[in-house]
């Protein structure tokens, strides 16, 4: 059998022949014993990961080494600073004014067209380095999921879980839910072959249940929207298959971290994507330290972008946010928004009129909303040239000049409000207003927001090409 046909093997029929990675006994000690607890990289393929389950890590926390490399992954030469827009492809012409089959069909109750439709034997293998970066980005993300869900069930007491509302079987689901995710890593593990990165340690921002789920909310949101923004890009149609199984499941989870968080569960109609070098800003602060080898990205890490006055999701009026300043667990970019406010402040344990509690429920109404159309937004960015991700190993940059524009992406637009600057890295706008079809506002949810030098006008398919006028990058909660 052929090394790809037999990798379509395992992936598809979840072959258990293959050697499963055992998972390194994790005993933490003093500081200077944290290297130690690298898990150990695995060589070997194909690979099934935590066949028998996964147990949560038993160190978090901030890497405190130096690194001996440091930089994004490079190719052998970089032929141009910047892709250059063009015309439509000649082809993109096909128009059908009849409503029927207009070209001989292939098999009977077969149109002709398609992709990988014409009998060619799939192969379940990444096909470029466009494919290899993206789904190796995909992975990281995976990992982070399989150790960040079990992390709070592991953290966390029932006495703690049933205060946050979030009984035994609301456990039990995140539980399975963290379960996917060995799934997930086994699959795109599969999909890239033996450089596959491996997982790492994290750093992770909450304290509490409610920050936890918030957290999760936040992570599985960039998690979804930076695979949407690549997968009809890949040269690979069966990795896109295979992913979009497995985003469909994140789609899910990210939909249930916001009905545990007391949010509205869908506030859009449309979920968009993100390039890969937002997905990597996002994600990369939370990574720590990845074991010797690791195999690195080449996605760039923008600045990031602290949004002062981001709603706090549990107070029954977040507008009182404003009053109150940042109202954010810490300076990373997906943190959660503080659950140690009073009781009085908080829409936690509220009983009353609907419209304003935030317990965890199926669905809730926001009688005032997490953010509104013409809220002044106050802003700070941090300077390009910090020491991020794995082992602070990468290095934020921007290719932008001096930001003039916020940047909202959501649903299928990308619009722009004005940027006043305040100082030489603070501003602040007002959410602007506006509307995909019908009332369906743009601006809502748990989204991305930048600043920017210029108002490009791009759409779901071409976003990246908006990536050299970024200047940072942040998250901002809608709703
Ligand atoms: C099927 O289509 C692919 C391109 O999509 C092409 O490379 C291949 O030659 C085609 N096979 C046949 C049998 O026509
Ligand atoms: C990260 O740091 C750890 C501990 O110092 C080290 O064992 C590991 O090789 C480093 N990883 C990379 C990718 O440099
Ligand atoms: C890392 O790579 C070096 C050079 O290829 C090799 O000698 C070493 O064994 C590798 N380490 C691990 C843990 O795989
Ligand atoms: C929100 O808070 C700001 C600052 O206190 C206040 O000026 C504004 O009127 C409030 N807006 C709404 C819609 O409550
Ligand atoms: C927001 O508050 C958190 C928690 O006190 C703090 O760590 C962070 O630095 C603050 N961020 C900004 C931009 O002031
Ligand atoms: C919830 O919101 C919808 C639409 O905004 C409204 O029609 C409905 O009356 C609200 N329900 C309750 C119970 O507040
Ligand atoms: C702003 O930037 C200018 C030019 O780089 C510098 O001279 C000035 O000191 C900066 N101001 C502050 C408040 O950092
Ligand atoms: C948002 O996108 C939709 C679909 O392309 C378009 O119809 C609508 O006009 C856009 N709205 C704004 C405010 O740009
Ligand atoms: C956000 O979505 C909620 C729930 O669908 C809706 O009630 C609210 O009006 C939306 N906000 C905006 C600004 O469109
Ligand atoms: C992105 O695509 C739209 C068409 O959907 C086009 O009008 C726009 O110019 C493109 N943007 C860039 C920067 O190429």
């Amino acid at each position: 059998m052929s090394y790809a046909r037999f990798l379509s093997v395992v992936v598809l029929a979840s072959a258990v022949c293959a050697a499963p990675v055992e998972r390194q006994e994790q005993s933490f000690g003093p500081d200077s014993q944290i290297s130690a607890q690298v898990p150990t990289p695995t060589v070997g393929y194909p690979v099934v990961v935590y066949e028998n389950g996964y147990t949560s890590a038993t160190y978090h926390g901030p890497y405190t080494g130096t690194a001996t490399v440091t930089g994004a992954a490079n190719g052998p030469e970089t032929l141009a600073a910047s892709i250059a827009p063009g015309p439509p492809n000649p082809t993109a012409t096909y128009y059908n004014s009849e409503g029927v089959p207009l070209n001989p069909m292939p098999a009977p109750y077969t149109p002709a067209g398609g992709l990988g439709t014409n009998g060619t034997l799939p192969r379940y293998m990444v096909e470029s380095d466009f494919d290899f970066e993206s789904i190796a980005l995909g992975l990281y993300q995976e990992w982070i999921e399989l150790d960040l869900f079990h992390d709070g069930l592991a953290r966390f007491s029932d006495a703690e879980f049933t205060a946050a509302g979030l009984g035994p079987e609301a456990r039990s689901l995140i539980e399975f839910m963290a379960n996917q995710e060995s799934g997930h890593a086994t699959l795109l593990t599969n999909m890239l072959g033996e450089r596959a990165p491996k997982e790492c340690i994290y750093n992770y921002p909450y304290t509490t249940v409610r920050e936890w789920v918030d957290f999760m909310q936040r992570l599985t949101r960039f998690g979804e929207s930076g695979v949407w923004g690549f997968i009809n890009h890949l040269d690979s149609r069966e990795v896109g298959q295979l992913l979009a199984q497995s985003i469909a499941t994140e789609a899910r989870q990210q939909q249930v971290f916001r009905q545990m968080s007391g949010l509205t569960p869908m506030d859009v109609w449309f979920e968009n994507g993100w390039p890969q070098s937002w997905a990597w800003t996002m994600l990369a602060p939370y990574i720590s330290y990845c074991p010797e080898n690791q195999t690195r990205l080449v996605w760039q890490n923008f600045p990031t972008l602290h949004i002062l006055n981001n709603a706090n999701i549990n107070r029954f009026s977040p507008n009182d946010t404003s009053q109150n300043g940042n109202e954010t667990v810490g300076d990373r970019i997906a943190d959660p928004s503080l659950s140690t406010i009073p009781d009085s402040a908080s829409c936690e344990y509220l009983t009353g009129p609907p419209g304003y509690a935030c317990e965890p429920a199926v669905a809730h109404n926001k009688s005032e909303p997490l953010s509104f159309p013409g809220k002044k937004i106050l802003f700070e960015w941090d300077a390009p040239g910090q020491a991020v991700g794995p082992n602070n190993s990468y290095v934020t940059s921007t290719n932008a000049g001096s930001p003039k524009f916020v940047a909202w992406s959501n649903q299928l637009n990308l619009t722009y409000s004005a940027l006043t600057l305040t100082g030489n890295n603070s501003g602040f706008t007002y959410q602007p207003e506006g509307y995909v079809y019908g009332d369906d506002g743009i601006i809502n949810g748990t989204m991305a927001v930048l600043l920017t030098d210029l108002d490009l006008y791009v759409t779901p398919f071409n976003t990246s090409m908006l990536n050299p006028h970024v200047v940072a990058l942040g998250m901002y909660q809608a709703g």
